[in-house]
């Protein structure tokens, strides 16, 4: 069995990050979105696995994963030109997958509890596809799934009047009939594959597609909300581990400081995690704050929230909160009068001041 891992896109609804960078690898908990996905496909022995990437990011994508070895699997890179829908990624790579059944993993999801047990489920009970759905508060937002005696009989892509709750996860378990069923689709009316099509054509053709209802949480990254309950999500589960150096600090319940961290007159209240080389000194930082590599924070206090590597934050007057912070960011207090607040910002950027 071979792994896809779509890591292609526009990611639209992450700008301003992604107009530099690929949302796949906006760390969670420090690490790369991407990896938990590698990483959930080698937990369920699966060591040939195909990356999608898009011609403007793919570059950074392959830097960061390399050729699999660090996760004990091999990675082919597979370009696709245009992020054309999740079902034209998939016929992209029907080089690479060729007749073996395959798993295909959507890059920027996050499934808790992996995917060992569904490769199992698909492997003893070889249905033509098998999907993962689990119930959701507001399906009329998700791809649903309706079913019927324990088969898919029909999928709709964000219904206005749902009948019923089951939303369909980013991870799929297909053999090579589905080439065919995604050849045989339409775009739809935003111009994409859709995969809810091309498996609704497998039902259509008689075929058998099994659902599998997840229990564990299930967290599509997609927008900025998004990745900072996923980065709590996968706070909640760190195991406390301190490396770097305290001095005159504190730090509460679960927290990681790394190995070249220093804390300085600091406070750190877990679930939290900071990285390699940063210097906090006179700041609190609160539950859930995920703070990269060779960040400086002074007079400040965040909770909630992502800094990615390389940002200073100084000398502010009210705390950061519910902030998905880029790389090599500066955020603090100018020097001089008048007093005033000075900005550079990029496109789409969203700034909120008291
Ligand atoms: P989406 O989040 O559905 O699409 P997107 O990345 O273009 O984001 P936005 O809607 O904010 O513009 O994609 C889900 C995953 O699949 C994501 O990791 C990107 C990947 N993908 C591809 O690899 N190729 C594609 O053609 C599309 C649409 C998505």
């Amino acid at each position: 069995m071979r792994g896809l891992i779509l890591s292609g896109g526009k990611g639209t609804r992450l700008r301003p990050l992604t107009h530099t960078s690929a949302k796949q690898l906006v760390p969670v908990a420090n690490k790369p979105v991407l990896f938990y996905g590698i990483e959930a496909m080698a937990a369920a022995g699966i060591d040939e696995v195909g990356i999608i990437i898009a011609p403007e990011t793919g570059a950074e994508i392959q830097a960061a994963a390399g050729d699999g070895s660090a996760f004990g699997i091999t990675i082919e890179y597979i370009e696709q030109d245009e992020p054309l829908g999740l079902a034209h990624a998939l016929l992209t790579a029907e080089p690479f997958l060729g007749q073996s059944p395959f798993v295909m993993y959507l890059g920027d999801n996050l499934l808790r509890d992996g995917i060992v047990n569904l490769v199992d489920t698909f492997r003893t009970d070889q249905p033509d596809a098998l999907i993962l759905l689990t119930p959701v508060p507001d399906p009329e937002h998700y791809g649903v799934a309706e079913l019927n005696d324990g088969r898919v009989a029909r999928l709709v892509e964000k219904p206005k009047e749902p009948q019923t709750d089951l939303a369909l996860v980013g991870v799929y378990m297909f053999t090579s009939s589905i080439f065919d069923a995604a050849r045989s689709i339409e775009p739809s009316w935003r111009g994409e594959l859709e995969i809810t099509d091309a498996i609704q054509a497998l039902v259509d053709r008689g075929l058998r597609v099994d659902p599998h209802i997840v229990h564990g949480w299930w967290k599509d990254t997609g927008q900025v909300q998004d990745m900072l309950e996923a980065n709590q999500l996968i706070l909640d589960d760190v195991k406390e581990s301190i490396e770097g150096e305290l001095v005159d600090s504190r730090v509460e319940g679960r927290v990681v400081i790394a190995e070249g961290a220093r804390l300085e007159r600091a406070t750190v209240r877990g679930p939290a995690i900071v990285g390699h080389g940063t210097r906090i000194t006179d700041a609190y930082i609160g539950p859930y704050t995920a703070i990269g590599e060779d960040v400086t924070i002074t007079h400040a206090e965040l909770e909630h929230s992502i800094v990615m590597s390389g940002s200073s934050i100084s000398d502010l007057e009210y705390r950061i909160e519910a902030s998905l912070i880029g790389k090599n960011v500066r955020i603090g207090r100018g020097p001089t009068l008048p007093k005033a607040y000075r900005f550079v910002v990029g496109d789409n950027a969203d700034v909120q001041v008291l």
